[in-house]
């Protein structure tokens, strides 16, 4: 089995809650991630699912080492990444590279495109010396589907979806490992976000790419992910390869998320009903007792208060999750259910 390139371990990160000007004391803190373990592999795409506010953009700037964690372990081929200092963790930071949700705001408008997709050469330019770099930039804008005569374009001059293709390229540039992809779809029209999407799976294959693909949506994923984990209120609640999640998912928070994706066929459409997810999530400065998911669960009981079920194989399907009930049930679900 080939061993994963990076390795989260048990990863925390809680921001603390502040009151007070002058005397500013912490009243508690909000518990962004809590607990998560998760591996990637050499070329493979781990979905990242869950509603906004979950924890996911925390989640990938922890493990680029953006932000340092209140606890727990990334290791990046073997080596923690909290650690690192001077050239290892210059060459660390070359091989993780990030695409952001909006290639409104991601982009610095002064800055031409050749400037843009260039700058990561400043900071490495062992990658690509300054007689060359001109070229290679036009290389990334061609890779990209972009036209390399464009150089000296600005990026108001560029679509939304040409916007985020120039921000695949800048994360291109340094021939990176792996890319977190955080929603880099989800500001673009439906037709455009499969360009993207397409794209996306094809710089995976032309240059050997690991993806960790952020989503709030369980469809956006799907033909990209090898693996996908689902993330509830700062934990991973559900994790799987593509069939056990989208066809026997186990956890009630995954088949909710699921009955919620549209199905285009007007016949399944028919027969399917929907779960639907009653109240908001709760906050993450104070989540439930028990299981996290409880509040808004309609298999509760009254252990799930009490206990916290913990992520492990369950079920017949055998693959992590972390439900005291845990039960495979098919996306198509036959009775409409909820707490309310
Ligand atoms: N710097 C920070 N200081 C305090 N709280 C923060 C900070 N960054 C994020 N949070 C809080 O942490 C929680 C998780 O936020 P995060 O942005 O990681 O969620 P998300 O899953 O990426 O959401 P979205 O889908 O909306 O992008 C939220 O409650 C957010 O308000
Ligand atoms: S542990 Fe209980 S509350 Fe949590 S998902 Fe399972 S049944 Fe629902
Ligand atoms: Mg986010």
């Amino acid at each position: 089995m080939t061993e994963p390139i990076l390795q989260v371990t048990d990863l925390v990160k809680h921001y603390p809650v502040t009151r007070g000007v002058v005397f500013q004391r912490t009243i508690g803190h909000v518990r962004a991630v809590d607990g998560v373990t998760i591996e990637l592999k050499a070329g493979e795409t781990l979905g990242v699912v869950g509603e906004s506010g979950c924890g996911k953009s925390t989640l990938s700037r922890v493990l680029m080492n953006l932000e340092k964690p209140t606890s727990g372990s990334v290791k990046y081929r073997g080596k923690e990444i909290f650690g690192l200092r001077g050239a290892e963790l210059k060459k660390m930071r070359r091989q993780i590279q990030l695409v952001m949700q909006d290639p409104y705001t991601s982009l610095n408008p002064r800055m031409t495109v050749g400037d843009l997709i260039g700058e990561p050469f400043e900071i490495h330019p062992d990658v690509a010396p300054k007689r060359d770099r001109r070229g290679k930039v036009q290389e990334l804008l061609e890779v990209v589907g972009l036209n390399p005569e464009h150089i000296n374009r600005y990026p108001h001059q560029f679509s939304g979806g040409q916007r985020q293709r120039i921000g695949i390229a800048r994360a291109l540039a340094l021939r990176p490992e792996i890319i977190v992809c955080d929603e880099p779809v989800s500001a673009l029209d439906v037709s455009i976000q499969a360009q993207v999407m397409n794209l996306l799976g094809r710089l995976q294959k032309d240059f050997g790419l690991a993806y960790i693909f952020i989503a709030h949506d369980l469809s956006v994923v799907r033909h990209l992910s090898d693996r996908v984990a689902v993330m509830y209120l700062g934990k991973i609640v559900e994790t799987g390869t593509e069939d056990q999640i989208y066809e026997r998912p186990t956890h009630p928070y995954t088949q909710a998320l699921l009955s919620a994706v549209p199905v285009p066929d007007p016949m399944s459409r028919q027969t399917k009903k929907i779960i639907r997810l009653v109240g908001d999530v709760p906050s993450p400065v104070n989540p439930p007792s028990g299981c996290r998911f409880r509040t808004r669960c309609w298999k509760a009981q009254e252990i799930c208060a009490t206990q916290e079920p913990e992520l492990i194989d369950r079920a017949e399907d055998r693959h992590p999750s972390a439900c005291h009930f845990a039960e495979a049930r098919e996306i198509v679900v036959s009775h409409e259910a909820g707490t309310s």
